[in-house]
C-alpha cells in the first residue's frame, strides 16, 4: 500500500498472460476518451467531473482486479453507482463494443481476448445486480 504507484513495466500475470501497468493505463485512458465522444455513453458519464482522477481510479480498479498490488483507495461501489447512472443492457452492449475496440488497438490479441472476456463477465454480473436493485426499488414504491 505504501510502495506507491507501480512503474510502467511492473506487470501482473492473469491466466498466464502478462499485463504491465502501462498496458492497463493506456487502455483505460484511451477508452474514456472514446466514451466522452460517444453520443450515447457521454450522457451518463456527465457525472464525472475530474477525468484524470477517474482514469487513475479505473486503472487501479483493473490492476487490482487482475491481482496487482493495491496502491490507491480500493473501495469501489459499482452496483449502486451504475444504478444511479442509468446503467442498462443497451448501454452495456455499447460500452463493451468500445472497450473491445480499445483493447484491440493497444494490446496483443491474447491479452485483448482475455480482458474482453473478463469485462463481459463483469458486465453480466453488473446487469444482474442492477436488475435486482431495480426490482427492490419498484417493490419499495409499491409499498408506499
Ligand atoms: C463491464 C462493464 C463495466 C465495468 C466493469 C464498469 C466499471 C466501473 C467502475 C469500477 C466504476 C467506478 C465505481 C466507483 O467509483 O465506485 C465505474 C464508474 C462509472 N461507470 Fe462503469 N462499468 C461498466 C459499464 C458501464 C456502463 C454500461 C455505464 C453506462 C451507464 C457505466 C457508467 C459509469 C459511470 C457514469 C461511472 C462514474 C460514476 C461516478 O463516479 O460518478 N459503466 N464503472
Amino acid at each position: 500500500m505504501t510502495q506507491g504507484k507501480p512503474q510502467d513495466d511492473e506487470a501482473i500475470i492473469v491466466n498466464g498472460i502478462s499485463f504491465s501497468h502501462k498496458d492497463i493505463f493506456d487502455v483505460v485512458d484511451d477508452f474514456y476518451t472514446r466514451i466522452q465522444n460517444d453520443p450515447a455513453l457521454k450522457v451518463p458519464f456527465q457525472s464525472v467531473h475530474d477525468w484524470p482522477e477517474h482514469i487513475e481510479r479505473l486503472t487501479h480498479f483493473w490492476w487490482a482486479r487482475f491481482g496487482g498490488r493495491i496502491y490507491l483507495f480500493n473501495d469501489y461501489n459499482p452496483v449502486a453507482k451504475h444504478f444511479y447512472a442509468g446503467f442498462n443492457r443497451e448501454l452495456l452492449t455499447r460500452w463493451l463494443e468500445i472497450f473491445g475496440e480499445t483493447l484491440a488497438t493497444h494490446l496483443k490479441p491474447d491479452q485483448a481476448k482475455l480482458w474482453k472476456m473478463i469485462a463481459e463477465r463483469m458486465g453480466e454480473s453488473l446487469s444482474i445486480r442492477n436488475d435486482l436493485l431495480k426490482e427492490e426499488f419498484a417493490a419499495l414504491k409499491d409499498k408506499k
